[in-house]
């Protein structure tokens, strides 16, 4: 069976988000009760995906740590690897090389989120495919602020363009990738773009040439945000929030998912939440042991 590897990037400058962004990382900004890598974090547990590199800025790795210590209360591995300047999203595969050697790779923008039912289904699609890649496609307003792909009536891509001025005819592509052992070799033949980075549109388009590129429409049950801009932000935390109130659920929990899915059992979780502060949150993990013990 393939081993996946899980890589969460998580550097950039966050200039959209400026002074917000000044002594914190973006993705460590709040999506009203969480902070934002726990988004993409939890997207990919849900697939079951258990073994992460989160890459980030230097300046940040001490935040990270702070935020999601080495994983083990969760029952995961999350190392935290540094990307010297913002050289663009494809450069992950150059900064994790070594980790990544023979194994797949499940790639997500920490700054992207998923809301839906099929979460998990969606996920496991994209681990599905054990050759190529996958990506996703995501019918938008505008997609011209995206990566964008072009179906034919199959269903099968075209073209891929990243940003393009003229988009009507095409899908967003999210951000959130599944690639095969040889994504690393692709990305070390990688020529920088215009903007000088790595573009992950550029891996994407390799496959596509080489007739390896499988893309999954997303439907309308599934939401995708990203939280680039202040409003952006706004937006997604207003989502989480009439969503939880409305359920008495919490979206992108870490500690419930890996009780769910089963990476710690009860009493682990009881025993690493006694030293969190008391708050909403410690309660709501509590509860959510009574539930599962009921
Ligand atoms: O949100 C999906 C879009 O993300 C895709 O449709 C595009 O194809 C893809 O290029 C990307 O576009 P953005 O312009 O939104 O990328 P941005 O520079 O905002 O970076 C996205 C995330 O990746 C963000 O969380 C920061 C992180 N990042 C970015 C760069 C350039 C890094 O960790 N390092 C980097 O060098």
């Amino acid at each position: 069976m393939t081993e996946w590897k899980a890589v969460i990037m998580a550097g950039g400058s966050g200039s959209r988000l400026d002074p917000l962004t000044r002594a914190i990382n973006k993705h460590l900004l709040p999506v009203y009760d969480k902070p934002m890598i726990y988004f993409p974090l939890t997207t990919l547990m849900l697939g079951g995906l258990r073994d992460f590199i989160v890459v980030t800025a230097p300046k940040h790795v001490e935040q990270f740590r702070a935020v999601l210590g080495d994983g083990s209360h969760l029952g995961i591995s999350i190392e935290i690897k540094e990307q010297q300047r913002p050289g663009g999203i494809a450069e992950c595969f150059r900064i994790c090389r070594a980790e990544l050697e023979g194994r797949n790779t499940a790639l997500a923008l920490g700054d992207n989120i998923f809301y839906g039912a099929g979460l998990t289904t969606l996920v496991q699609r994209g681990l599905a495919h054990e050759t190529g890649a996958t990506i996703y496609g995501y019918e938008v307003t505008d997609p011209s602020a995206f990566g964008v792909v072009v179906l034919d009536r199959a269903g099968r891509p075209v073209s891929l363009e990243e940003k393009p001025k003229d988009a009507r005819n095409g899908l967003a592509v999210p951000g959130l990738y599944f690639y095969d052992r040889h994504v690393c070799d692709i990305a070390a033949t990688l020529r920088p773009s215009q903007r000088n980075e790595l573009e992950i549109t550029d891996i994407n388009k390799a496959y596509l040439e080489k007739g390896q590129l499988n893309v999954e429409p997303i439907g309308r049950g599934i939401a995708w945000l990203d939280g680039g801009t202040p409003d952006d932000l706004f937006e997604a935390g207003q989502l989480v929030r009439v969503l939880e109130q409305r359920t008495g659920m919490r979206i992108a929990c870490p500690e419930e998912i890996a009780v769910r899915k089963g990476f710690i059992d009860v009493d682990f979780l009881l025993r690493s939440i006694e030293d969190y502060p008391e708050s909403g949150y410690k309660r709501y993990l509590r509860d959510v042991v009574a539930g599962i013990e009921a």
